[in-house]
């Protein structure tokens, strides 16, 4: 083949290509016609290029300098009409095999624990009423977790059935017996914090705690022996019942809704005089949530505080409950088997 023959044909494909790229009406028709002239298989581009081996030994730089331009130019036709039938940035979009009316791929979020996300808000309804956060240990010993909190020795609150002593250095035998003098245990109570917070601080005290707790119960749709509690703790000059009640009123109806009502009934705790019980109304029934009550002298006493300078009142509700009643979630145990269908629901 001469190398005008093959030039010639070079050409004819070249203005074939470029009214075909440009007389197609959509991308299917841009692609069709892509195919039969850039191929990579049968494409006519293809066929020519391989004359391109019976052209003169002499001819052959010519021939081939005259090959690239023709690819460049049957590719620019192309780049050109791609760019007019489905535009420069979103051509996905435009592109007749793309469905912008399928549902996209569903990604799923992490999220926090259901109980996680109760502390938060409980912590955050506690911090507009002026409650600092505050921390304490959960391996406890037995003077912030008993004595300073006003628990005799002899008190059936330090029962080894009731609580979870810790071997420390084999004293569990000691701890036990009640022969160590200040064992160490996992705190059963948030109680604690109200103690270390005084120790550290002088009144007004405004505090609220939220952690994890620990008792050998069995468990049961409403018992579990690890769960949570929130301590608040208010002490200053002239602090009242009134004060309580007030707080845990507005600690309800801002977790709960305004139409919540709650009750105090008397009861006992060591650690404060009066002692009560605290009952939310909620969905039809009476619900108790915790204790509370005004700080006992001796307490006060035991951080060094004046009992005839200030009052304070303290609570310590059951994180587990505010957080099942809100959601209706009916048995304790599934907070902690850690079941993603249950999880996924918060
Ligand atoms: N610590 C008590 C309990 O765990 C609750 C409580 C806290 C009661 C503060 C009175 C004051 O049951």
């Amino acid at each position: 083949m001469s190398l005008p023959d093959f030039q010639q044909s070079l050409s004819e494909l070249t203005e074939q290509a470029q009214s075909a790229f440009a007389s197609a009406s959509d991308t299917a028709e841009l692609d069709e016609a892509r195919v039969e002239f850039l191929g990579a298989k049968n494409g006519r581009l293809k066929s020519v290029q391989k004359m391109l081996g019976k052209i003169d030994k002499a001819d052959k730089p010519a021939a081939g300098k005259s090959l690239n331009e023709t690819k460049q130019a049957i590719q620019s036709a192309f780049d050109e009409a791609k760019k007019r039938l489905v535009g420069d940035g979103d051509a996905v979009v435009r592109d007749s095999k793309f469905d912008a009316t399928l549902p996209g791929t569903p990604y799923r979020m992490g999220k926090l624990h259901p109980i996680t996300q109760t502390i938060n808000e409980l912590k955050d309804i506690m911090g507009r009423l002026g409650f600092t956060p505050a921390e304490g240990p959960e391996v406890e010993d037995d003077f912030h977790n008993f004595q300073a909190l006003n628990i005799p020795t002899s008190h059936p609150a330090r029962d080894p059935l009731d609580n979870f002593y810790l071997a420390v250095a084999g004293n569990q035998a000691a701890a036990f017996a009640g022969e160590e003098d200040n064992p160490i245990l996992l705190r059963s109570q948030t109680s604690t914090v109200q103690i270390r917070e005084m120790e550290d601080k002088q009144p007004p005290i405004r505090m609220v705690s939220l952690g994890r707790v620990y008792r050998p119960d069995t468990a049961d749709w409403s018992h579990y022996p690890m769960f949570h509690q929130i301590e608040g703790l208010m002490i200053d000059k002239n602090v009242t019942l009134a004060d309580l009640k007030t707080v845990l009123k507005l600690f309800a109806s801002n977790y709960l809704g305004d139409e919540v009502r709650i009750r105090i009934r008397p009861s006992f705790f060591p650690f404060t005089e009066p002692s009560v019980e605290a009952d939310y109304y909620w969905d039809g029934k009476w619900v108790e949530f915790g204790g509370a009550g005004i700080v006992d002298p001796n307490v006060l006493k035991s951080v060094g505080y004046d009992p005839d300078e200030v009052t304070g009142f303290a609570f310590g509700l059951g994180i587990e409950r505010l957080c099942m009643i809100r959601h209706q979630i009916t048995d304790i145990r599934y907070l902690f088997t850690n079941d993603v269908r249950f999880l996924r629901q918060f």
